[in-house]
């Protein structure tokens, strides 16, 4: 593919996607992420702002040390510290980009700048002179350019261009922009920014009016060859524009978009379910490409026709996506080898033979409860807790729950906490909240729970409860997950993953809350 026919898929989920509110991560599973994301063979990895935050640079730090085939990049305000900051966290990168940005709409540039568009086009020049210390990838944005004037766009843009930058991204920030009228001012810019040959031009839609997509297709077929998105359109408000959408509707539509990605998009529906894991967002069944339903069809005229010919009803094949034509995987016979071999083809790395084993031996525990299992459960298994290097300070040890009509529920549970067994009975208004109660009395954590939701993670009664939990101590939001065949020890598990999240040193508030 000739540069002019690639588009730059630029996922900025651990970025843009983590300033959705709730959905903060740890460096761990920041990690898995970026991992999954190389593997999709995504362009660059937007993996944090390392000013904001000790946890965010040290984020940034671990994903550039981490992935080797995508380019990492940190993003920093067109400010000294900030690029020095994100120069730093990206120094190990074997690719690394530095994205430097400053608002340049009239509203942003009075009201919170406080700056005169002469004096934001000279930060915008110095910062992207000074990013170049540290790198020759810089990335420019012009913050809230969907409200921008277009002649200063281009003023702006012409400038930064001949500092060296070479990206140019143009965000509608509040997305606030309509198909037609974001495609022509992409084209007018390229067309009229004489060196605009010298960049590739980068689009940044947020999805306030739900035309984020919509947006960054028609920036595309206007010239744009970057396009930043997130999995499952995780993001600041209403999200970003959905990375799975974009790249299937270009892969879909060859006869419209005179390019295409490189990516390997069997791996979609396996970023899609861990990013929703991970974040406790639930993809809405209906949602396009990874959503549920997103390929089943209910009424008899559509099955009968897709029996009979499959594109009568269906412009993508399930499989290119991720989603498995044989989805029940093993059961109780399964070796550790398939074991391992499954996993490796979910594209799920355990890192080292003892989390295999781990694994491996939940597994067994789980194949001993319930007969199939699909690659659904495999993943809600390492994502209980397997791959994360969270240390288990409590532990489950059992539990006990009673329910009966007209009587009040009442839960009898043992722990340890730093190895030191501890039990208590607890009543609640049901067997969770008498779950709980109980730990909290054994635990005194101190947390607030924001948040309880439980998903069946394949369909019937025998399927495990995956249960996700959002903590809240000081300032601090934590996401908590845990998978059984019984929800009430799911959330249990839950729970106590949550806490013990919590017990690690805290590395970060919310992404750009202290910046
Ligand atoms: O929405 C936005 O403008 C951003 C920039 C930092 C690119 O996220
Ligand atoms: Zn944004």
């Amino acid at each position: 593919m000739s540069s002019k026919d690639q588009l730059i898929i630029f996922d900025t989920t651990l970025r843009d996607g983590e300033q959705s509110p709730g959905a903060s991560m740890t460096k761990d599973e920041k990690i898995r992420i970026a991992r999954a994301l190389e593997k999709m063979r995504v362009d660059v990895i937007e993996a944090g702002f390392p000013i904001a935050s000790p946890g965010d640079f040290e984020s940034v730090k671990a994903v550039a040390e981490t992935v080797k085939d995508s380019t990492v990049c940190g993003l920093a305000r067109a400010l000294e510290a900030d690029i020095d900051r994100a120069g730093e966290a990206l120094k190990k990168a074997n690719s690394g980009r530095i994205h430097t940005f400053i608002a340049t709409s009239p509203i942003h540039m009075e009201r919170k700048l406080r700056m005169q568009p002469d004096q934001v086009v000279e930060q915008a020049v110095w910062a992207v002179k000074h990013a170049l210390k540290y790198t020759d990838n810089v990335e420019f944005s012009a913050e809230d350019a969907g409200r921008s004037e277009i002649d200063f766009l281009c003023r702006i843009f012409e400038a930064v261009i001949d500092a060296g930058a070479t990206t140019i991204n143009v965000p509608d920030t509040v997305g606030y922009n309509i198909p037609d009228q974001f495609g022509n001012t992409l084209r007018t810019l390229i067309e009229r920014i004489p060196n605009s040959d010298k960049a590739v031009f980068s689009v940044h839609c947020h999805n306030d009016l739900g035309l984020a997509v919509a947006n960054s297709l028609a920036a595309v077929n206007a010239g744009a060859r970057q396009v930043e998105c997130t999995i499952n359109g995780l993001g600041e408000r209403a999200g970003n524009a959905s990375l799975e959408e974009i790249v299937m509707a270009v892969r879909t539509r060859q006869d419209i978009f005179g390019c295409d990605t490189n990516l390997d998009t069997s791996q979609i529906v396996t970023c899609s379910r861990l990013v929703s894991n991970i974040t406790g967002f639930p993809v809405q069944p209906n949602k396009a490409i990874v959503g549920a339903n997103a390929f089943a069809h209910e009424s008899g005229i559509h099955q009968d026709g897709v029996l009979k010919h499959r594109e009568t009803y269906e412009i993508m094949r399930a499989e290119d996506v991720g989603w498995s034509a044989n989805r029940m995987v093993m059961g109780k016979h399964s070796g550790r080898n398939a074991f391992r071999a499954r996993l490796e083809e979910l594209g799920i790395d355990l890192g080292t033979e003892e989390a295999l084993n781990e694994a491996f031996k939940r597994f067994k525990d789980l194949a001993d409860k319930k007969h199939e299992i699909f690659d659904e459960d495999l993943q809600a298994l390492v994502t209980d807790k397997g791959a994360e290097e969270i240390s288990e300070r409590v532990k489950l040890v059992s539990l006990k729950a009673r329910s009966e009509t007209g009587e009040t529920p009442v839960a009898d549970i043992t722990i340890t906490v730093d190895g030191e067994e501890k039990s208590i009975s607890s009543e609640g208004s049901g067997p969770v909240d008498a779950a709980y109660r109980a730990i909290e009395a054994l635990i005194n954590s101190g947390s607030d729970l924001k948040l309880y939701s439980v998903n069946n993670i394949t369909s019937g009664t025998d399927s495990q409860g995956e249960v996700t939990v959002r903590l809240e101590k000081a300032g601090r939001l934590i996401n908590g997950q845990g998978a059984d065949t019984d929800i009430v020890v799911a959330s249990a598990k839950a729970y106590i993953n949550g806490i013990n999240k919590l017990m690690q040193a805290v590395d970060k508030a919310h992404p750009q809350g202290n910046v």
